[in-house]
């Protein structure tokens, strides 16, 4: 362990050094040059990555594995295709365009977005076949509706209420444009949608009646199936829910209402679903490209211990910036990066992420053979992708410690992005 008196005699020997990095002995003895941060942003904004590494960044900061993130695309990618399954990618866990775009480029054949900023950032990123998996309400949200379907007449948005396809099916008129709805079926989730049967018998035949109106599917999004522990109890709890959703899709059809896609399903479910004969024609997965630590407990269809089929790509890099006690250090990333106890260390398992206020966290142990030391860098797997992401930027893309790229996360819900 560093002294403090040795500590800060070395971060004055480092900060004489025009350009280096100081606090050098906490760098590794390999490393000759390092970034200031004012250099660090000159390089990020020319996208000049050329020697920068994981040591130059700020911390608390996303950092995306590439190699991992790619893997994922492509494991995602050939399964829906050999299984010919669409993939629509939800984009809600990343907020990203080029995340977004680079889904895409790797074969889906469109992305879901949560939120209306989502839509309109992926829109202007050039991404084809949006689905806006929430139903407009209020007329904030229905001059953006308008705004993106004149852009792109292929927008699609959900509906799960009969007073809302009135007031759209006015608005298209008034608006001379013709809206691609989803009607949204609750399999289970209890936040949204109509009742199975039915229910979304009625509405999906109340949107056929609308003129300016366009019924293009169905939805029924499974929030139990995808974190169902144990792969053989998933496959229940997904075949249970898709088949409540399936049950207003043969009740449309028999009415001779054409059903275009069925959409619905996770990360969880995705070697589920597919599997299906009668089932959902397209998966709205997408933890699967980034990842996190609440989905590697699910178990796979391997083993009901860890959940493997996709690796864990995303983190938050971390400094230990306080160390004074056994077995405990404090970080630099809390509760305003959201970590969460169910957190893990990335390659640590024997460290344990608390939090321990809005900038600090706490890392702890019982025994390790690596303690962590004042100005270590840890990278946190958090358990919650959507939360975690939404408190930055832009994430860091790395091959191993080099900085690659920096992807922009956009289409946060605060003002400074809407
Ligand atoms: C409507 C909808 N579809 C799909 C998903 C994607 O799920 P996952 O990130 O678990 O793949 C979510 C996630 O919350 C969702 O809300």
């Amino acid at each position: 362990m560093h002294s403090r008196r040795s500590f800060l005699a070395a971060a004055a020997a480092g900060s004489t050094l025009a350009g280096s990095r100081p606090f050098a002995p906490l760098m590794s003895a390999a490393r000759t040059k390092s970034y200031s941060h004012a250099e660090l942003e000159a390089k990020v904004k020319r996208r000049d990555f050329s020697g920068l590494t994981k040591r130059d960044l700020p911390t608390p900061n996303l950092v995306l594995d590439k190699d991992v993130f790619d893997k994922n695309l492509k494991t995602m990618a050939k399964h829906c295709k050999q299984n010919d399954f669409d993939l629509r990618s939800h984009v809600k866990v990343h907020r990203s365009p080029e995340i977004g775009m680079l889904q895409i480029k790797s074969g889906a054949l469109g992305l879901c977005c949560a939120t209306i900023s989502e839509c309109e950032v992926m829109m202007d990123a050039g991404a084809p076949g949006i689905l806006w998996t929430c139903q407009p309400v209020g007329p904030n949200k229905f001059s953006r509706i308008v705004a993106l379907t004149k852009k792109d007449p292929t927008f699609m948005f959900v509906v799960e209420d009969p007073m809302i396809v009135d007031q759209l099916e006015e608005l298209a008129a008034a608006e001379k444009v013709t809206f691609n709805v989803v009607v949204d079926i609750d399999v289970g989730i209890g936040r949204q949608g109509v009742m199975p049967g039915e229910e979304g018998l009625e509405l999906s035949q109340r949107v056929m009646k609308a003129k300016n109106l366009k019924l293009t599917g169905l939805m029924g999004y499974s929030g139990a199936a995808s974190h169902a522990k144990g792969w053989k109890h998933r496959w229940d709890v997904s075949n249970h829910e898709v088949d409540k959703l399936m049950e207003s899709v043969h009740l449309c059809r028999k009415a001779g209402i054409p059903v275009g896609i069925v959409t619905g399903g996770s990360t969880g479910s995705y070697n589920i679903d597919s599997q299906r004969k009668d089932g959902l024609t397209e998966l709205q997965a997408g933890s699967y490209a980034l990842m996190d630590s609440n989905y590697s407990r699910i178990g796979s269809k391997d083993g009901d211990e860890t959940y493997d089929d996709f690796g864990l790509a995303l983190t938050v890099l971390t400094t230990v910036i306080s160390k004074h006690y056994p077995k405990k250090v404090a970080v630099d990333a809390g509760n305003k990066s959201m970590t969460q106890p169910t957190d893990m260390v990335k390659g640590r398992p024997e460290l344990r992420v608390q939090r321990a206020g809005a900038e600090y966290g706490r890392i702890e142990w019982d025994e390790t053979d690596r303690e962590p030391k004042l100005g270590d860098q840890l990278e946190i797997v958090m358990s919650n992708l959507d939360m975690s992401v939404n408190c930055f930027d832009r994430m860091f893309v790395c091959k191993g410690d080099q900085v690659v790229d920096v992807y922009s996360v956009l289409g946060r819900s605060g003002p400074s992005q809407r």
